[in-house]
């Protein structure tokens, strides 16, 4: 039988199949390593402050430091028949030093011990993640530089709207991702905050230093409420929240790849690293990389919800529960990390077919009807009728199946007298993105400034 960390009051074994089922040694041992720091920063201060013989706190951080190095090389092997982490590290630690292992539990509990786990790794994560997406940005901005002269068709109800710069819709993903930063960085304040120490929930007549803990694990601040201490996972799904939302970004960028690579569409091409093939139709090279990347943003969401399910209505403080917060948390976390990787590779691998491009922006000359409409607004037209008038001309040409620039100048005048020759200057994709003048528009000038500024951020 595998020694627990509460054996005294039992004189049974539990259920075996009950014992399965509360084990979370198969999914926390993701925490071991902040297991063993956090472990090394209580057993220093124990000795500091003199609860336990300092020898003893010496011999139990040298057992802990020989763990952490075996689990940085890949070799601690956890006991899967320990019931969780805490168990498998103290276990671990009493095989190394025996005679000083059952002094590291004092004025300490499993309860506050897995939050600062938790939030260790949380903060670690965190730190990775933000690398990453400013990673993903930087592949993003150098697709938006090397492509700058590329003009699309817009698009609102996924119809062709107004001619944007491909850059200035690729700006839009990175201001989105730039949000995504900036919650990650609000959450990872919140988790700067140090719980050692609140023990089961109520504290300990033990006289113990909890800022020098909060000290040697690097948190700026320690919790002044110690049923909340053991109690909060709302960091937890402010993570899983900013992920989902994040997650939102990226299905939504991917559906616009997918849409963007389609024969119809034309603008992008994927590299074949981030697709595959049919096993009956041989021409077929399919997105699925965006694809599983659309769909995994269910994946996020589900684990969010899970998290909120399971915390909605529990009374304080800890409840077991809690331990059901890992799997979304560490699921989400990786699930993050490889998408990350895989979108900044994918972004890489991306070609614009710039021709095809051109051919569909000249095939379709409403889609300077808006420039129309302005250019009757600075003729002193309201822009009410001047809608009316433009769209008129659009109906009349689709009817008669003519290009708008092949109407002759004495029939537009008859739609609306202000019109004149200049007017067919307008069926221009370059002169129209040029004519912008809003701050954030399409302006290519303001365009080029938005990335130059967003260069600066790096
Ligand atoms: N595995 C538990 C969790 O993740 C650790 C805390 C256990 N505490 C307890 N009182 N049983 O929440």
């Amino acid at each position: 039988m595998t020694k627990k960390l509460w054996g005294g009051r039992f004189t049974k074994e539990q259920d075996p199949l009950f014992w399965k089922f509360q084990s979370s040694i198969d999914y926390d041992k993701e925490l071991a390593r902040y297991d063993v720091e956090a472990s090394i920063a209580h057993a220093k201060m124990l000795g500091k402050c003199r609860i336990i013989p300092k020898k003893h706190a010496q011999a139990i951080v040298g057992g802990l430091s020989q763990i952490l190095k075996n689990i940085e090389k890949g070799t601690f092997v956890v006991d899967p028949k320990a019931e969780d982490i805490h168990t498998a590290v103290y276990l671990a630690l009493v095989k190394k030093k025996p005679k000083s292992a059952d002094y590291l539990h004092t004025a300490r509990s499993r309860n506050d011990q897995v939050v600062v786990d938790l939030l260790l790794y949380c903060k670690d994560k965190l730190s990775v993640i933000t690398d990453q997406i400013k990673a993903l940005q930087y592949s993003l901005a150098a697709f938006a530089e090397k492509n700058i002269d590329v003009i699309i068709p817009g698009l609102t109800h996924t119809q062709h709207a107004v001619p944007v710069l491909l850059a200035h819709q690729v700006l839009a993903y990175l201001n989105m991702l730039q949000r995504d930063i900036e919650r990650l960085a609000q959450v990872k304040e919140r988790c700067d905050i140090m719980p050692l120490g609140s023990c089961a929930l109520a504290g300990t007549s033990l006289t113990i230093d909890r800022a020098y803990v909060a000290k040697l694990l690097g948190f700026s601040k320690v919790n002044e409420n110690s049923i909340d201490a053991v109690s909060d996972r709302d960091f937890v799904i402010e993570i899983l929240s900013a992920i989902s939302i994040m997650f939102m970004h990226f299905s939504r960028f991917a559906e616009d790849m997918i849409i963007y690579s389609t024969p119809e569409f034309n603008i992008v091409d994927i590299g074949e690293a981030f697709c595959t093939g049919s096993s009956i139709m041989p021409q077929k090279k399919n997105p699925d990389s965006l694809e599983l990347i659309r769909a995994s943003c269910s994946q996020a969401y589900a684990n969010l919800v899970s998290a909120m399910v399971m915390m909605k209505g529990l009374p304080l403080s800890y409840n077991r529960d809690m331990q059901l917060d890992k799997k979304p948390l560490f699921d989400s976390i990786n699930l993050t990390e490889t998408v990350l990787a895989i979108l900044k590779g994918l972004v890489e691998s991306m070609k614009v077919n710039k021709e095809k491009i051109q051919q569909r922006l000249a095939d379709d000359e409403s889609i300077f009807a808006l420039d129309m409409a302005e250019y009757l607004v600075s003729r002193g037209v309201a822009f009410s009728e001047a809608h009316n008038v433009v769209g008129k001309v659009v109906v009349h040409a689709t009817k008669n199946n003519v290009r708008i620039s092949n109407i002759e100048l004495d029939e537009l005048k008859g739609f609306a007298k202000e019109f004149d020759s200049d007017v067919f200057n307008l069926l221009d994709a370059k002169r129209s993105v040029m004519s912008k003048r809003s701050i954030g528009s399409t302006n290519p000038l303001l365009v080029r400034q938005q990335l130059k500024k967003w260069h600066k951020k790096k």
